[in-house]
């Protein structure tokens, strides 16, 4: 049985004192709740080190959005892998779409992004999904499979372990349009076969898959009792105490 991990991931949202307070009371209501789930909180890299702090000893890990492609050097307002390990957060996402189409972040880049992560000491919660168009063509499995297959080139086996993988349908983030369970698991499934493929059953039994877009309290309970989502990445109700622990919840 894999354990269920719910993500939040911030984006561009809280300052500094409000990311504070949210964190805390998320971490404060799961000390005194019987959670099942792993729960990572990815905010702003501002406030790592604070939240990594204010959480010390409790039940929530905590993660970055983004790394660099460089390891460090002359890369003005960059943060490296490294750097986001020493504020005590143990997780990054890495190639989530707003990085790919704001940041046309490429396949080649992300991939030394997640061996750089990987090296680090870093958990990688990788980041991957068809845009409307592509699903409309047709052409959705082809391009999460050249987004997996090129994301992982050269990641060997043991470095799996520390990888998690995140399927986000583009026209589900903030959409208010969620895949349905079906349509969770069709992918779900496929991305598990992709890397039994590459690299045997041992890492794709153990192998965290997790649903994201419109993620909510009414919705996320359906999605995760399929048999290949292992959780989900919650990004606008994950802002919200309240919203948040109903998905974590749900996952129970
Ligand atoms: P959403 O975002 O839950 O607001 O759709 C998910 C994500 O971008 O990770």
């Amino acid at each position: 049985m894999r354990k269920k991990i719910i993500v939040g991931n911030w984006k561009m949202n809280t300052e500094l004192n409000e990311g504070i307070k949210l964190a805390d009371s998320i971490n404060k209501h799961l000390i005194n709740s019987a959670c099942n789930a792993t729960v990572v909180l990815c905010p702003p890299f501002t406030h790592l080190a604070s939240i990594s702090e204010t959480i010390k000893g409790g039940s929530v890990f905590v993660g970055a959005q983004n790394c660099a492609f460089e390891a460090s050097g002359a890369f003005t307002g960059e943060i490296s892998a490294a750097m986001i390990k020493s504020t005590g957060a143990e997780y990054v996402m890495i190639g989530h779409s707003e990085r790919r189409i704001h940041y046309n972040e490429s396949d080649k880049v992300l991939n030394k992004k997640v061996a750089l992560a990987l090296n680090a000491g870093l958990k990688v919660i990788f980041c991957c999904g068809e845009i409307l168009k592509e699903r409309e063509e047709n052409r959705l499995f082809e391009v999460v499979k050249r987004q997996i297959e090129e994301g992982f080139s050269n990641i060997d086996i043991e470095q799996m372990s520390n990888v998690i993988i995140g399927y986000e349908p583009v026209w589900a983030i903030g959409t208010g349009l969620t895949a349905t369970p079906e349509q969770a698991q069709e992918m779900h499934a496929f991305i598990r076969k992709l890397i039994t493929e590459k690299y045997g059953n041992s890492v794709d039994n153990n192998l965290p898959i997790l649903y994201g877009g419109s993620c909510k309290p009414s919705n996320a309970g359906e999605i995760f009792s399929q048999p290949d989502v292992d959780g989900g990445l919650i990004g606008g109700a994950a802002l919200k105490t309240e919203d948040f622990i109903g998905i974590i919840e749900a996952a129970n």
